[in-house]
């Protein structure tokens, strides 16, 4: 990938501005850096490789040169309550489902809240960040990080693919991928998500693809999760376990859950992450 190349293959969208690095900490730290001297409306950060990338709950998001995509997106949302948090959020995730479907013809699902999996492993992670100004939202921070060849995900992680399993499209298509083409998809699909993010059908297609819908899940809760999802106040909770079979999302993008006593509970977006349990290897 090179600067030209990929301002050439983005032309025809609507971005506010663009940002390529050959090697960064995090598009996500640069996006929020460029905010607070601010950054337009869909400005874009794109890195070849990221030394310091980050992923939800405060894991490591390894990117190494030419095997995956590593981007960040700003987005200055024109609903400015907490409420619309957890579907932007989503936007993500909605939009890396529908590339693969439409130009790969490859199935995925989400994985609650926000990343893409194939045949339960994942193949994309979203790290959405907000920034707030009091209690309305700033800016939001779209971090996404697509694994596209066998390097993006690492030996280790190939190897003990029961403990962390993971995927890339390449293992999946048997073919070469186009980075900078699946790049322009990815943006096109978010954009077209971003203008129907209050209508019902963005929680419908939302819902119907969750990963591991009626199977019994642990969900651990309040993790110290930094600025990811939540608004001031709300971070730093001690972890609590819920653990239930999981129904579907409630109209605010939370999880529902039928614990073992028959309750139904719901969680908030961006405070769980999701274990399976029993026969199934640990999931994170
Ligand atoms: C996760 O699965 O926990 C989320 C992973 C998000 C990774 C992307 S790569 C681009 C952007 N920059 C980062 O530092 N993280 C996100």
């Amino acid at each position: 990938m090179d600067q030209t190349r990929l301002l050439k293959a983005l032309d025809d969208l609507p971005l506010g501005a663009v940002k390529y690095f050959e090697r960064v900490g995090s598009t996500n730290d640069e996006a929020s850096t460029w905010v607070a001297q601010d950054a337009p409306d869909l400005a874009l950060v794109i890195a070849e490789e990221q030394t310091a990338g980050r992923g939800r709950q405060g894991r490591i998001w390894t990117t190494v040169p030419g095997a995956s995509l590593a981007f960040s997106l700003v987005i200055y949302p024109t609903e400015k309550s907490a409420h619309i948090l957890p579907r932007l959020t989503a936007l993500g995730a909605l939009a890396v489902r529908d590339t693969l479907q439409k130009y790969y013809g490859l199935h995925s699902q989400i994985k609650w809240p926000n990343d893409v999996v194939v045949n339960r492993r994942k193949l994309a992670g979203v790290l959405a960040e907000a920034q707030w100004i009091g209690d309305q939202l700033g800016a939001l921070v779209l971090g996404i990080g697509i694994n596209i060849a066998a390097a993006s995900i690492g030996t280790a992680l190939r190897e003990d693919g029961l403990r962390f399993p993971a995927t890339y499209i390449e293992s999946i298509l048997e073919r070469p991928v186009d980075r900078l083409e699946l790049l322009h998809n990815v943006l096109a699909e978010v954009l077209r998500w971003r203008t129907r993010l209050a209508s019902p059908e963005f929680l419908q297609e939302w819902e119907a693809s969750l990963a591991f819908r009626g199977e019994r899940v642990q969900i651990i809760t309040g993790q110290s999760v930094g600025k990811d999802g939540l608004p001031p106040g709300l971070e730093g909770h001690p972890p609590t376990v819920v653990e239930g079979m999981i129904l579907g999302l409630a109209h605010d993008g939370s999880l529902r859950l039928r614990t073992q006593s028959g309750e139904v509970v719901t969680v908030r977006a961006g405070e769980v992450r999701l274990r399976l349990m029993e026969t199934s290897p640990i999931y994170e």
